[in-house]
């Protein structure tokens, strides 16, 4: 099959946005991002769980960033597919002129952000189809968007653990904040095994590649890196299960994730 003859939606295999959209209650995914969702659900039950409080957190952080700091601007890399609200709906609502840079590396994505993700009159939704590993492809995009002589709050939630070691993700995300302004915020949510079991992380890690989209969760002192020459803004990084935005009573192994946020001074 050439690529020309190739169907633009492939609904055979799974495909992670879709499978994500999936865990978090949405309604576009195929059977096969169902099978592979509910495969990863038999290893890590609390798979839809994860999903949906790493959501809680985009929302509490992106509300807190524009109320709080009067955060107008955001770049938003590795978006998914739309479920309401996204970042520009929430920032928008406190701050209708706010302008907001989508980015994803999955056409698929793009198309969706496309058709669904619209701004209100008054802000401005933009959209960059990027591997966050090329960020001077998605700064050549953000210069034309946003304005850098103020702060600018980069968001990559849920999708420095689907870049592996080899591909250098830190220096990926140095060269994006170098090229900030000073006051800008870089916000993260990562996967990570160190609240689950050795029996549990073994499975996983058992489990084929494609299954779970090649997702490597790190442990903490290898996602703290992320963050360096930065400022962390208290609580600093910590559990997703202890950020005010979590279901009262969530246990860390129930979100399986750090999130942090830090400033550029
Ligand atoms: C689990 S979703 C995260 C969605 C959203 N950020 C959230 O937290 O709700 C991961 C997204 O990252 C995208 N992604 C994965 N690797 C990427 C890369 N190297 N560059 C840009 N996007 C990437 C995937 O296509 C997918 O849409």
């Amino acid at each position: 099959m050439t690529a020309e003859d190739r169907p633009l939606i492939d609904t055979t295999g799974a495909h992670p946005a879709r499978r994500y959209n999936y865990l978090l209650g949405g309604k576009d995914h195929f059977q096969a991002d169902r099978d592979s969702a509910d495969d990863i659900e038999k290893v890590y039950p609390n798979v839809k769980t994860a999903a949906v409080e790493n959501r809680r957190f985009m929302h509490y952080i992106v509300h807190r960033l524009a109320t709080e700091a009067g955060v107008s601007q955001f770049i938003d890399i590795g978006v998914a597919l739309p479920v309401a609200p996204n970042v520009h709906e929430i920032a928008q609502r406190i701050i209708p002129s706010a302008r907001i840079l989508y980015v994803d590396n999955d056409p698929l994505v793009m198309t969706h952000a496309r058709a669904l993700l619209t701004s209100t009159p008054e802000g401005v939704t933009a959209y960059a189809e990027s591997d966050l590993c090329d960020p001077e492809q998605i700064l050549d995009a953000a210069r034309t968007l946003l304005d850098f002589a103020r702060p600018i709050a980069v968001l990559l939630l849920a999708v420095l653990h689907f870049i592996p070691d080899d591909r250098h993700p830190e220096r990926a995300v140095a060269a994006l904040m170098d090229a900030m302004p000073s006051g800008s915020y870089l916000v993260l949510t990562h996967g990570t095994g160190d609240f689950m079991s050795t029996t549990q992380n073994a499975a996983f890690g058992a489990m084929p590649r494609n299954t779970h989209g090649n997702f490597a969760g790190r442990p903490r002192r290898e996602i703290e890196r992320f963050f360096k020459n930065l400022d962390m803004v208290s609580p600093g990084l910590i559990p997703t299960s202890d950020w005010p935005s979590a279901a009262p009573g969530r246990r860390p192994e129930e979100c399986a994730a750090y999130a942090g946020i830090a400033v550029k001074s």
